[in-house]
């Protein structure tokens, strides 16, 4: 029988997704990413290799594993391409076009959202400003939901002029936002022929990569094959149910998989929710366990230069906190999880004693479950429990057996606290680093 399996970031994103749906490839079929757009950073380490992903399914590098982008995906297309041709430049992937699929549906992001979403930033007061990653993810999912979007198939309707028409009628709207609420000088409103020539060009190349996403992993299902749905940012990211304004704008919790493929929802078997053994977050918002990361000595400095925590798609430097077992119990919650998969667990090797968020007080009170929306998580003080670490190195640790005592009690802490039993616990970047407690292929 097939099994499917969901991974999804339960925190602010970069838990380590794309190493683990790397790693759990070599036992699918597909490969299907559901939501977001390139402002996803999906590292992967395998030999001498680094593969950096933002569009492309972490199963690319398995040669028999098929990937698809799926409807609920913002589709940057000159972007893509610019990393497929990354990709083909290693020599060490093949097929990647022959094996990569589009849903026609996918909604695309064309130069007007990245301007919007730049002059949106520009205009904000310095504490409302999102620090969006300026892929133009906001704008293009706004346009989508507005039912003025542009989706991948209307660039094949009447020879393009379709396309034309629907552009040239949102250009008019979009360049006056931009010119007379966002005071864009009149030299950086964008262009109708410009838009259109590039966007044709790249339409050509694309078309051989279109495909019925849901019609195709309904088939693999009904087939034996086993599919694995990749999230993108994070739970505590997601536009519904994370810190709300301060969150990207799609759905990234387990749900989503069904509606961002076109599946139904009882093809997702197993929901892998993959952490850090502490946490971090790029851009605003509040982040009640977060540490000074500058001051050399200190857990948060560790955190942040042992676990090389600058952003994949930006470079910015990475907040660094102490785990938080209240806002996991909500990821926990909202993803319905199977299993967590924990990371980067050897970064905190050699901290003598770590703490473990394990509750709230919200305005006098105290909260286990983390609250909605981000003006109560900014006033929640953290309440913490104080645990032993471990002196000795875990990098590269492969079982369970071989951890430092205080190592697996603090695992086994962790897991008592999110109610969800540990799965996986990664123990170095690379695809062999990774400890298997329960396989969610199993
Ligand atoms: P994603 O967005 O969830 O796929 O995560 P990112 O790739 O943005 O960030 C995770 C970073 O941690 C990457 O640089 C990975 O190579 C690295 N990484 C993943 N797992 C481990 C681990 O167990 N230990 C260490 N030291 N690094 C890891
Ligand atoms: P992966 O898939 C971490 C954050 C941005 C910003 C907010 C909104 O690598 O885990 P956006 O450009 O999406 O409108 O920005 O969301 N963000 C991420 N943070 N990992 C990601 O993806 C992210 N994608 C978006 O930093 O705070
Ligand atoms: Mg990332």
């Amino acid at each position: 029988m097939a099994k499917n399996v969901v991974v999804i970031g339960t925190q602010w994103g970069d838990e380590g997704k794309g190493k683990i749906v790397d790693w759990l490839s070599c036992q699918a079929k597909a490969v299907a990413r559901f939501q977001g757009g390139h402002n996803a950073g999906h590292t992967l380490v395998i030999g001498k290799n680094t593969y950096k992903l933002s569009l492309v399914p972490s199963g690319i590098v398995h040669p028999n594993v098929q990937c698809y982008i799926g409807n609920g995906v913002v589709l940057n297309m000159q972007h893509l391409f610019d990393e497929i041709n990354k990709l083909q430049s290693s020599g060490e992937i093949q097929n990647i076009t022959q094996r990569l699929h589009i849903s026609p549906g996918c909604p695309l992001i064309l130069p007007y959202h990245v301007a919007l979403d730049n002059a949106r930033e520009a205009k904000r007061s310095t504490d409302k400003k999102i620090g969006t990653t300026g892929k133009g993810i906001g704008p293009a999912y706004e346009d989508k939901v507005a039912r003025r979007g542009i989706r991948l198939y209307e660039l094949f309707i009447d020879n393009g002029k379709h396309f034309k028409n629907r552009l040239t009628e949102i250009l008019e709207y979009h360049n006056f936002a931009l010119q007379n609420y966002y005071q864009v000088g009149k030299e950086n409103l964008l262009n109708v022929e410009d838009i259109y020539a590039t966007t044709m060009q790249l339409a050509e190349k694309i078309r051989p990569m279109l495909s019925d996403v849901s019609a195709d992993l309904y088939n693999i299902n009904a087939n034996d094959g086993n599919i694995l749905f990749e999230g993108a940012q994070g739970t505590l990211l997601d536009i519904d149910h994370g810190t709300y304004p301060f969150v990207t704008s799609s759905n990234c919790v387990a749900g989503q998989a069904a509606a961002g493929t076109g599946i139904g929802p009882h093809m997702l078997n197993y929901i892998l929710g993959i952490t850090k053994a502490y946490t971090t977050r790029v851009g605003a918002g509040p982040f009640p366990s977060e540490l000074d990361i500058d001051k050399p000595g200190t857990a948060g400095n560790q955190m942040s230069v042992k676990g090389c925590e600058f952003g994949t798609v930006t470079g910015r430097q990475r907040r660094c906190g102490w785990f938080d077992a209240v806002a996991l119990r909500r990821s926990a919650k909202i993803n319905g999880l199977s299993g967590l998969c924990i990371t980067k667990l050897d970064v905190l090797d050699g901290i003598e004693e770590l703490k473990i968020c394990t509750g709230y007080i919200l305005d006098g009170k105290p909260i286990d479950l983390l609250p909605i929306g981000a003006d109560e998580v900014a006033r929640c003080k953290p309440i913490y429990e104080t645990v032993p670490g471990w002196k000795e190195s875990t990098f590269g640790v492969k079982s369970w057996q071989d951890l430092p005592n205080n190592a697996k009690a603090y695992l086994t802490m962790l897991e008592m606290l999110c109610e969800v039993p540990i799965a996986i616990v990664s123990t170095g970047p690379e695809r062999e680093e990774t400890i298997v407690k329960r396989h969610p292929f199993e």
